[in-house]
């Protein structure tokens, strides 16, 4: 588990990375493909993401900007992930930049196999991690700025745990993985109250202040959607084909 990607070693990870960033990009991007994007592609910055949606037809797109927890002008919509329907979104690529999350998958693009995750699509993630084993899998939080996010480590540690229960693996076994034990003990302790746990993070109380109490919400609800974005092309995610 990395809690910010300013954490990972010479910025390479050899294996599968999971990027996590509960509010909200990663909720968004799970949102917008089950309702039906043909797929989300990130950038860290706005002038690229412009530039790159001029390319296709204006009723093929969505562009989505946030920064600082608040819509980007440039762009038709923010990072809410309720605003992500069938009928503005189904078979429509979504551009999509935000503060830390889209930074994030940036950063970790060059994983062997890179999965978007939250705790709406944490089962579909447990499941895909748990049948292709993929080897070796880093957890990655978005952070803050470059600081830890209470939301994505309760999400790692809501995967883990997940993961455990399948091969009905006692907590013991991951001994000496320190970060791993923390983010499982956090779930455990939070997993029946994880809107309160979500009200109480620091990026939970600054969309508060941002009228963004139905996104908190949303975003602390478990295992809701069958949906997993799997990156196909950098930094461009689409859902996994079953089987
Ligand atoms: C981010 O990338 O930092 C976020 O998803 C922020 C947000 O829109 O809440």
């Amino acid at each position: 588990v990395y809690h910010t990607p300013e954490e990972i070693p010479n910025n390479r990870l050899p294996g599968c990375a999971v990027v996590i960033d509960v509010l909200r990009a990663s909720s968004t991007i799970a949102a917008a493909i089950n309702a039906g994007a043909s797929a989300v592609q990130v950038f860290s910055d706005i002038e690229p993401l412009l530039e790159a949606s001029e390319t296709v037809e204006e009723d093929k797109r969505i562009r989505a900007g946030e920064r600082g927890g608040r819509k980007v002008k440039a762009c038709e919509f923010g990072n809410s992930p309720l605003a992500f329907t069938p009928e503005n979104t189904e078979g429509r690529r979504l551009f999509l930049s935000t503060t830390n999350g889209t930074r994030c998958s940036e950063s970790v693009r060059n994983a062997s196999k890179v999965i978007m995750a939250s705790l709406t699509n944490r089962q579909a993630v447990v499941n895909s991690l748990a049948t292709k084993r993929p080897g070796t899998v880093w957890l990655v939080g978005s952070g803050w700025e470059g600081s830890y996010s209470l939301e994505d480590t309760v999400c790692a540690g809501a995967i883990i745990d997940g993961i455990l229960a399948v091969g009905k693996t006692p907590l013991s076994k991951l001994a000496g993985n320190d970060e791993a034990i923390a983010a499982v003990s956090l779930f455990r302790q939070w997993q029946d109250q994880l809107l309160e746990l979500l009200t109480s993070a620091s990026h939970g109380q600054r969309l508060l202040k941002m009228r963004g109490k139905a996104d908190v919400a949303y975003c602390s609800q478990l295992d809701v959607l069958d949906t997993l974005p799997i990156q196909k092309g950098l930094g461009i995610f689409v859902q996994r084909k079953p089987g």
